[in-house]
């Protein structure tokens, strides 16, 4: 491939199903010149109880999908899968692969003054210890303090976003950090940002929400640039900029796109990643 269409090749995104679209959206926001192909694995959904062993496996099979497309980039937008998978499927593809956790991890660490960091997430993100690895390989000073708070993802996913009930679920978690005098906290699975504002009301004014999905766009903004990846105004392209693939039936996945998404979008492509 030449250069000026290795810059036109789409970045690969994905996800254990709906909840990357909220990174997609920030780098469809920040980076509008790059092409990108989704893929959401709403057949296997929700990574976040599964093993490391299964989720590695998923990962690469997801990989080798997305090679298919010729994607100049991966990012997996899924802090389980990053968390699980990044490090072992990394050295397997030549093509470079970003991860959410470093990025919101170093953000989280920018933001803290008292340097006591909370950190919510799938029970998997949360058992892998991750975040609070890398929080304090940067300030070894820094007190992690995780909470896994499984329920907001289907009630993201139902679309009760502002509703009493997630509201009560929220108190219920986030009462944890209460006594841990938190002054930020890592927002650190896909469908977490969605919740933000019931969140930050839970929290209070004196805690720093961290977004993960924004600090990606922003990594790879720099990542694409690093490899003279990015794609410039000039090569905009025709047709369509977004691909959506998903393993299962299109109708739910479509439906929560089409109320996250600043778009519509009619058509998704469903395939069988057990293929692959
Ligand atoms: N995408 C997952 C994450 O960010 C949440 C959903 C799941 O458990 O698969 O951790």
């Amino acid at each position: 491939m030449n250069d000026i269409n290795r810059t036109l090749a789409p970045v690969g995104v994905f996800d254990s199903g709906v909840g990357g679209l909220t990174v997609a959206r920030e780098i469809m926001r920040q980076l509008p010149n790059e092409k990108i192909v989704y893929f959401g694995d709403t057949a296997r959904v929700p990574y976040g109880s599964k093993s490391k062993n299964t989720i590695i496996k998923y990962s690469k099979q997801i990989i080798r999908f997305l090679k298919t497309k010729g994607v100049k980039a991966i990012v997996v937008a899924c802090n389980t899968a990053s968390a699980m998978a990044l490090e072992e499927i990394q050295p397997e593809t030549d093509i470079p692969i970003l991860g959410v956790i470093k990025p919101g991890a170093k953000t989280a660490v920018e933001k803290t003054k008292n340097k006591r960091i909370g950190i919510i997430g799938t029970e998997a993100t949360i058992r892998s210890n991750i975040y609070k690895d890398i929080i304090c390989e940067k300030d070894g000073s820094v007190t992690v303090v995780g909470k896994p708070c499984p329920l907001f993802v289907p009630l993201v996913e139902e679309g009760w976003i502002k509703d009493p009930v997630t509201r009560e679920v929220a108190k219920r978690y986030l009462d944890y950090f209460r006594q841990e005098d938190i002054d930020t906290l890592v927002l650190g699975c896909t469908h977490y940002p969605l919740l933000r504002n019931t969140i930050g009301e839970v929290m209070g004014e004196s805690v720093t929400l961290v977004n993960p999905a924004y600090e990606t766009a922003v990594s790879l903004r720099a990542l694409l640039q690093e490899k003279n990846l990015a794609a410039g105004n000039e090569h905009r392209y025709e047709g369509n900029m977004y691909d959506f693939y998903v393993s299962d039936t299109a109708d739910k996945f479509k439906h929560f796109a089409n109320s996250i998404l600043p778009f519509h979008i009619e058509d998704i492509g469903q395939i069988n990643i057990e293929e692959y």
